[in-house]
């Protein structure tokens, strides 16, 4: 199938490649001179695993990028709108973006086609585009608006797009379902996954994954209150963590008493700094917002909000109670990112506390493997220290933060990171270590919702691995 993507965002780029590795021929859409010619040109805007080679694999074949809006939805079947829907000052979607992209398709639309909402957007917005289409004289009959929402996550959106748990397609006849069944046939039907050169799956996938047909508006309320209920989630956790705190509970072991139940699951029971990221903190507003237009007093979101912003603080309280004062103490940062496997600082918790960290008066030296430029260039400038490696992050600093769940920050040589910090304390926001072992090797270690632990003596070796089971 012919298909036009607009808007060459982490979810309009990683469509549009994944689409053409089910082998439909898509055009990918941006007003953003800048960023078409570097996608022209071969550069990959976004670190993320396996896009490289689906844009080199594509790129100028089945994969092309233009700024010619109205060229590329005559063409087009199913026309994919995957613009920025940023929140407004009151926490709104603003859906400008999305409105003017209907009313330019609208001059063009020549034969039957699907409109189709990829963006997260509060209910009724596909009402809204179809007026605006309508509004703009076109038939009735030679169009439907749609909404499939993604459910991919930064660092693992290529394999989340081609794996999913379930394909949610919100179309309100079935002429309009049946055109988007057959965008996913390859996926629902299987067929890709036979494929010699099928971009491999997790573990865990589910082949053929599902395709829920529902109608417009019940899909645009999946996204967000999919999105609200995993904020729901972290915060839940979190929460749980800070009564671990004060009674000197293991949250860790609570977790995995109340996630081995089925009905609860384990996943995104991990407790932290914090959710952060592009989409749950703007979605949660957002809902928010639906929730009250539509007369319901969503409160249950405010205190998921309230509980995620107060475990930053709790997180720097730890820190202050376990250096004192601040003023003047160097600090090694690791983790810039707003989660690991990507460069995204967007409302990142990490680089909040460093903000904060730095406000107070601290000199702060940082490693990421792959966020450093992005908080250099768009945050700290050289306000920050960047080192090259864990290892010089934590040199000569008074204590050593882990803030974003990086793989390999899980796996440090820890007689090495000893000898390079000036304390051998280090206060882990990601419970990437296990506290006992932390002790043994001769470290102060704080993290979240499990007893502090203090060292017990330097370079005893341990049967007990260092590193905790990593968690999805
Ligand atoms: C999230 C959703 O997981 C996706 O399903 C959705 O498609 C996406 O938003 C979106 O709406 O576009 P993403 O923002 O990429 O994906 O990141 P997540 O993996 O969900 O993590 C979000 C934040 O929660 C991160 O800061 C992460 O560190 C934190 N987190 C996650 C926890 O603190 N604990 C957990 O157990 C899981």
């Amino acid at each position: 199938m012919q298909i036009a993507v607009v808007g060459s965002g982490y979810v309009g780029l990683v469509a549009g490649a994944c689409f053409a590795d089910l082998g439909h021929d898509v055009i990918v859409v941006d007003n953003d001179q800048q960023k078409l010619a570097a996608l022209k040109s071969g550069q990959v805007p976004i670190h993320e695993n396996f896009l490289p080679e689906l844009l080199q694999r594509h790129r100028g074949k089945k994969l092309t990028f233009t700024d010619d809006l109205q060229a590329a939805v005559r063409v087009s079947s199913a026309i994919f709108i995957a613009v920025g829907t940023p929140p407004t000052e009151q926490g709104e979607a603003d859906l400008s973006f999305v409105e003017s992209v209907a009313r330019s398709i609208s001059g063009a639309i020549d034969g039957y086609k699907v409109l189709v909402e990829k963006s997260t957007v509060p209910v009724y917005t596909s009402d809204w585009v179809r007026k605006i289409v309508l509004r703009n004289a076109v038939s009735p009959d030679s169009f439907d608006v749609a909404s499939n929402p993604e459910f991919l996550r930064e660092g693992t959106a290529v394999t989340d797009f081609l794996y999913p748990d379930r394909i949610v397609v919100g179309a309100d006849n079935e002429r309009c379902a049946a055109l988007l069944r057959e965008v996913y046939a390859p996926l629902t039907e299987g067929t890709y996954y036979q494929k010699k050169d099928a971009i491999p799956g997790p573990d865990r996938a589910q082949i053929p994954p599902p395709i829920i047909v529902t109608s417009a508006k019940s899909a645009e309320l999946i996204k967000h209150a999919s999105n609200a209920f995993l904020a729901m989630k972290i915060s839940f956790i979190n929460a749980v963590a800070s009564i671990c705190e004060s009674v000197g509970a293991n949250v860790q072991q609570v977790c995995q008493g109340i996630g081995s139940d089925n009905r609860i699951g384990s996943r995104f029971l991990n407790p932290g700094i914090g959710y952060g990221g592009s989409c749950f903190p703007k979605d949660i507003m957002a809902f928010r917002s639906v929730a009250r237009e539509c007369g319901y007093d969503f409160r249950l979101l405010d205190e998921v909000m309230r509980i995620n912003e107060e475990q930053r603080a709790r997180f720097l309280r730890k820190i202050r109670s376990a250096l004192w004062t601040l003023r003047g103490k160097r600090i090694g940062v690791l983790g810039l990112a707003f989660k690991g496997g990507t460069d995204d600082i967007r409302e990142s918790p990490a680089i909040m506390l460093v903000k904060s960290l730095l406000q107070e008066g601290c000199t702060v030296s940082a490693f990421d493997p792959a966020a450093q430029e992005r908080a250099r260039s768009e945050e700290f400038g050289d306000r920050v220290e960047f080192a090259s490696d864990p290892y010089e992050a934590a040199r000569d600093a008074d204590a050593l933060l882990i803030l974003t769940e990086w793989e390999e920050f899980g796996c440090l040589d820890l007689n090495r990171l000893r000898g390079e910090l000036k304390y051998p304390i280090v206060i882990d926001g990601r419970n990437l270590y296990n506290p006992q072992v932390m002790a043994e090797h001769g470290f102060t270690y704080y993290s979240v919702g499990r007893p502090a632990a203090l060292s017990e003596g330097i370079g005893s070796s341990s049967s007990v691995p260092a590193r905790e089971v990593q968690k999805s």
